[in-house]
């Protein structure tokens, strides 16, 4: 039997099937910040403790991870659109800080996290693998944060969605 040719639609259609959450990952190198929109996060290992996220070599932020060799990662909740809306906007250089009209906090690593986030983990750089045209950043977790109480903010074919608990 022939394999069907794959075309890049199916192949996007296929993945913004499968439902994730959203994170913002970000750095702090010399002083500048600089953070983006992830939906490629995921738990990698226990003993030690890794995580991994997968971050396109045109944005700024693979690079910039390398040199510091840290980032954070916040895991958004219901409700922060705006924050995911934010860090997926297209142009913007690293800056001294965030828009002020979202705040972050820090710990261990210095790397700011977004409040309000559902969960918070702080890594410090433990491996950068060539991904085809992404970098796969993988963290050693030095430092995590959950609030059990609140949901989480669903990406789903594009879109933003809330968990609808059946
Ligand atoms: C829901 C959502 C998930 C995203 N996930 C990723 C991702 O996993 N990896 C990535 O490199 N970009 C991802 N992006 C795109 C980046 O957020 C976007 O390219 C980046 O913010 C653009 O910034 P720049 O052009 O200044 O580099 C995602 C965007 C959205 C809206």
């Amino acid at each position: 039997m022939t394999a069907p040719t794959l075309s890049i639609d199916d192949f996007k259609g296929a993945l913004g099937s499968w439902a994730s959450g959203v994170t913002v990952v970000t750095t702090e190198l010399d002083g500048l910040v600089y953070g983006i929109t992830v939906s490629s996060f995921s738990s990698l290992s226990v003993d030690p403790v890794l995580v991994l996220v997968s971050l396109a070599d045109t944005n700024h932020l693979p690079r910039m991870i390398r040199q510091s060799g840290r980032f954070a990662i916040s895991i958004l909740a219901e409700g922060q659109e705006d924050v995911s809306k934010y860090f997926a906007t297209s142009g913007r250089d690293p800056a001294p800080a965030f828009d002020p009209a979202i705040p972050t906090e820090q710990w261990v690593t210095g790397c700011p996290l977004i409040p309000g986030a559902i969960a918070q983990l702080d890594c410090e750089l433990h491996e950068a693998l060539p991904g085809g045209d992404h970098t796969i950043i993988v963290g050693r977790v030095v430092g995590a944060r959950f609030d059990p109480d609140r949901a989480p903010l669903i990406y789903f074919r594009r879109a933003y969605r809330s968990l609808a608990e059946r």
